[in-house]
């Protein structure tokens, strides 16, 4: 009789054992998957983030951050001031990501290239060595090479072209009949949509230099031949010199000046393709430099 209770409380106790033990090993392997499906899910979202950060996390991308430290650190200042600069960079605001034509590498590339950030800026420089000093230290910049054959002592002869049919007719600078106009650069230059030209060289401070004559003649034509439709803004530099100041007036029009902004134009010049009869230079030409 008192065999009987002492056997049931045993098989009672070993019951709770066993169950307990169950709920137990229950328990622990639910919380190592949910743990390891957390941790997993984490990485997920990790690598999704990297992966869709170049194109829309706000991370400030590696060549400009570059760009600001180079400004920031070096003594050398470009020649534009601040007012020029700021009258390109309010159209590189609007256009950018856009096609932009450089003519001269200087100090100010690595600006012009960051202001126009995912767009193609491309430098054509008459100095081999310039441009190997400059693109060692900057190997993002896109230049050419380009070779002038004009002297700024011509320059007074030069301007008589204005008069001419040839200079006046628009067409690709390569099949052009005019003096003016340069046919030596890579094709890419003819074939692509320039949005912004800015004229900054050659160089043009002394008689043998090449001048910016025809540089200024083929940023005109290039615009005007632009088979996209589109208006090509185009500034000149240094316009208080008589070449900057008379060549631009003659084939980048007085009619098509948008501002003055000390020793910078800008031009706004628009397709002449499609629009046939169009005159080289509009009729305005009341606007006075
Ligand atoms: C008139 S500068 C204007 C450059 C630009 N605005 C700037 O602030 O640097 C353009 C031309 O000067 C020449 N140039 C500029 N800096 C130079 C340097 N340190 N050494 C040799 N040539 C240079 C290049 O041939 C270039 O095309």
């Amino acid at each position: 009789m008192r065999n009987q209770p002492q056997s049931f409380i045993n098989s009672k106790l070993i019951f709770i054992c066993c169950s307990t033990l169950v709920l137990l090993i229950f328990f622990l392997k639910r919380t190592s998957i949910s743990s390891s499906s957390v941790s997993h899910s984490n990485t997920r979202e990790e690598q999704h983030q990297n992966t869709k950060c170049p194109s829309q996390c706000t991370k400030l991308p590696t060549s400009l951050s570059d760009a600001l430290v180079h400004y920031v650190t070096t003594e050398i200042t470009p020649q534009q001031t601040f007012n020029e600069v700021s009258v390109s960079k309010r159209i590189l605001d609007k256009k950018s990501p856009c096609n932009f034509l450089v003519f001269g590498l200087g100090h100010d590339s690595l600006m012009w290239a960051s202001l126009n950030h995912a767009g193609r800026t491309l430098f054509l420089e008459e100095d081999k060595a310039w441009i190997e000093t400059v693109t060692k230290k900057f190997p993002s910049l896109e230049s050419y090479h380009v070779v002038y054959d004009t002297k700024l002592k011509d320059s007074n002869k030069l301007i008589e072209l204005e008069k001419t049919e040839d200079c006046k007719s628009v067409s690709d600078p390569r099949d052009s009949k005019c003096a003016l106009s340069l046919k030596g650069f890579p094709a890419d230059v003819y074939e692509t949509q320039w949005d912004l030209i800015m004229v900054d060289a050659p160089t043009g401070y002394h008689d043998e230099a090449p001048g910016r004559m025809s540089a200024i003649y083929t940023a005109g034509l290039l615009a005007r031949n632009r088979f996209d439709g589109g208006e090509t803004d185009v500034f000149v530099h240094d316009v208080n010199r008589p070449v900057e100041d008379e060549f631009s007036a003659a084939f980048l029009c007085r009619g098509y000046l948008k501002e003055q902004q000390g020793r910078l134009r800008h031009f706004t010049i628009p397709s002449h393709r499609s629009r046939s009869g169009t005159p080289f230079c509009p009729a305005d030409k009341s606007r006075r430099f």
